[in-house]
């Protein structure tokens, strides 16, 4: 088969080939048609099927045979342990706290918050969730109180389930005080939380509220898979939009579970009983889709990997990792090979480890830059695949898909539309434009199974931020150009969303942290070009009439600001005091002409500006922050 047969099968009749690939899952219902179309351009998939995630993704396994088979490896260079967990071993632990969480009110339609670090837990208390069919929502642990507060007040869960610890390098991270701060400052009480203590640091637990994650399960029944219909939500994962407030992304059941089953065999060429490993986080769409469900679902190994692509201890590790786990298919962010080739340019580690397990690399998360491709393909010798995705669509859209066949790579390109996706370049009237003339990036509707149906308690937001501008399409909010072979090229964001280390992040968010400063009057953050992180975060403050303190001193009280209030993974570090900012003539902040002055790019003064002379102002203090770079 011919990645074009099989493009061209799914365009001729999606339904056909969406129940098809439907019958790798194992329902307790079958769905009776896939599309439910009834209340468009709102879609549902395998709406009344019956299935439950966690059966698909462990019980099942155990039934066939495979219980002895490992499940998950948990490989953590800063605990300095390498922990596997059979599939036999994980359906009896999931299925003693989802008894434990059953015992104390946890049912079917219930939110429950994850906020824990990558530890094999994390992975077992979202399968827990849906073992139950209620809906977890993770949030990632480099959010600050105030970012989990939120979360909270818009879930509404019923539970809270954390860790007492993270640990970056060189520091311990302290889960306990972080979650009581955000609780404290959440409108919404749980009724309980669950504490997963961990050696490094055993965290004091609040009598009444917070229960031991081993104590709490002892003595309990455990919990069998609850059915829940195929439009039933399986998590909310929120992600950056272009304000402060996070959009709550809903996944559906079954088509989260028949597209991720079928992107493991079609694009990353891995089938049960092979290892899979993808370096990310569970708290980002990655880390749910590839971390936990997918390899899960396939059957495969899954790795969930507690350290640093460098310093943990070295730039080998990736290395010693596929090496001794025996990865077939690895799946991280470019910034991570950035950060490999900058302590290891020569790739001298690379030569140490046996890498011959390993068939292919995927990147996704940010644009993969050609020279970072070249790099991998040398030292690695296998296929570097670009893909290209979002947190809304839970998988990939655009890539070359080496279980079906292996495309020609053309670097710079994540390569083509998945099955399922319809994908074109617009203008702004909305209309499609010729191959190699860059718009808008959009989905034509309906999305495939997997993607967001709507967004949670927020469907006015979620028709307003991607289905009013282009009616008919789904928005991707990227910009970018089709080839004459069908090829995609994703160039940049169409709104105020930043990609930082692989990290999605919004500028606007931070511009209203800022804005809270008592001393500042007006504010503006854009994403300047960086070498290893692609982007970071770059705040110009204006304060107020009358404001005579060090400026020094107000850039760190911002730092510090954006740091408690969002967290230390928003990376602002850099900020500037600036007299007026540059706008149009009706106000509008020029923030595109700011982010070109930052990266030395040529920019036309924009002919709507109110006052040109500002721009030499900022072009003078970006100066003093070392921008342009050499
Ligand atoms: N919990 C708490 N803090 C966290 C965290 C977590 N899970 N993850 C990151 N942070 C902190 C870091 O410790 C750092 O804090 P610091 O300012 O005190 O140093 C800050 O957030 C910024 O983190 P990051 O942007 O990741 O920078 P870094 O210098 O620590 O590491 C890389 C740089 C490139 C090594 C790292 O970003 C990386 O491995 N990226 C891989 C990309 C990835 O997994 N992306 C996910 C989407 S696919
Ligand atoms: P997230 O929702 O965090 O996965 O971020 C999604 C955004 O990251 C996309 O809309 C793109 O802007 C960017 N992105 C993800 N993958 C790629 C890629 N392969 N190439 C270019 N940009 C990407």
């Amino acid at each position: 088969m011919q990645y074009k047969d099989v493009y061209a099968a799914w365009k001729a009749d999606p339904e056909a080939f969406w129940m098809r690939a439907a019958e790798e899952i194992d329902w307790d219902t079958e769905p009776s048609k896939a599309l439910f179309a009834d209340n468009a351009p709102l879609y549902e998939w395998f709406s009344d099927g019956f299935v439950n995630t966690c059966w698909n993704a462990v019980d099942r396994h155990v039934e066939a045979g495979h219980g002895a088979r490992t499940a998950i490896i948990h490989d953590s260079p800063v605990t300095g342990t390498i922990h596997r967990i059979t599939y036999a071993e994980l359906k009896a632990r999931v299925a003693s706290l989802a008894g434990a969480l059953r015992e104390k009110g946890v049912e079917k339609g219930d939110r429950v918050i994850i906020y824990m670090p990558m530890v094999p837990e994390a992975l077992e208390a979202m399968l827990a969730c849906a073992r139950l069919g209620a809906i977890h929502s993770v949030v990632f642990g480099g959010f600050a109180a105030h970012e989990l507060a939120v979360r909270i007040d818009d879930a509404k869960p019923k539970a809270i389930i954390a860790a007492s610890c993270g640990i970056e390098p060189g520091r311990v991270v302290h889960y306990k005080p972080l979650l009581d701060a955000a609780i404290e400052q959440a409108q919404h009480k749980p009724d309980f939380c669950v504490i997963f203590q961990r050696e490094e640091e055993v965290a004091k637990l609040t009598e009444g509220r917070d229960f031991d994650w081993h104590a709490f399960q002892y003595g309990v029944a455990p919990a069998d898979c609850v059915p829940v219909e195929g439009n039933h939500p399986a998590y909310i994962l929120y992600t950056s939009g272009t304000t402060g407030q996070p959009k709550g992304v809903v996944r559906a059941t079954g088509g989260h579970l028949v597209a991720l089953n079928w992107s493991m065999k079609h694009i990353y060429d891995v089938e049960a009983g092979d290892t899979f490993w993808a370096a990310s986080d569970v708290g980002w769409v990655v880390g749910h889709s590839y971390i936990c469900y997918a390899p899960l679902i396939a059957g495969c190994t899954t790795i969930v990997f507690e350290g640093k692509p460098v310093g943990t201890p070295d730039a080998g590790t990736f290395w010693r990792v596929i090496q001794d786990h025996k990865v077939k298919s690895f799946f991280t962010a470019p910034t991570a090979f950035r950060a490999i080739k900058r302590d290891d340019p020569e790739g001298r580690l690379v030569k140490d480890y046996d890498l011959s397990s390993l068939k292919a690399l995927f990147l996704a998360g940010e644009r993969a830059d050609p020279d970072t491709i070249k790099w991998a393909e040398a030292k690695l010798g296998v296929p570097v695949i670009d893909h290209w995705w979002q947190t809304e669509t839970g998988w990939a859209i655009a890539a070359n898909p080496l279980g079906i066949e292996k495309l020609p790579v053309k670097i710079g390109s994540p390569s083509v539309a998945m099955p399922g996706y319809d994908v074109q370049v617009l203008d702004e009237g909305g209309h499609p434009v010729k191959p190699g003339t860059l718009g808008a990036i959009a989905v034509k509707l309906p999305l495939p199974p997997g993607t967001l149906p709507t967004l949670w308690n927020a469907e006015a937001r979620f028709r307003k931020s991607y289905l009013e501008h282009f009616p008919g399409y789904y928005e991707t909010g990227d910009a970018g150009y089709i080839d004459e072979d069908g090829y995609l090229y994703i160039m940049a964001r169409t709104d105020d969303v930043i990609n930082v280390a692989g990290h999605r992040l919004s500028t606007g968010a931070m511009e209203e942290v800022l804005a809270s400063h008592e001393d500042v009057a007006e504010c503006a953050v854009i994403g300047v070009a960086d070498d290893l992180k692609g982007q970071l975060p770059l705040g110009f403050l204006c304060l107020n009439k009358g404001c005579n303190r060090p400026h020094e001193e107000i850039v760190k009280e911002c730092v510090k600001l954006v740091r408690d209030q969002i967290g230390p993974v928003a990376a602002f570090k850099l900020a500037c005091v600036v007299d007026r900012l540059p706008k149009t003539r009706s106000g509008k902040i020029l923030r595109g002409t700011m982010v070109k002055i930052a990266d030395g790019a040529p920019f036309k003064t924009p002919a709507t500006i109110d006052d040109p002379a500002i721009l030499d102002e900022i072009a003078v203090a970006l100066k003093e922050l070392g921008y342009p770079k050499a």
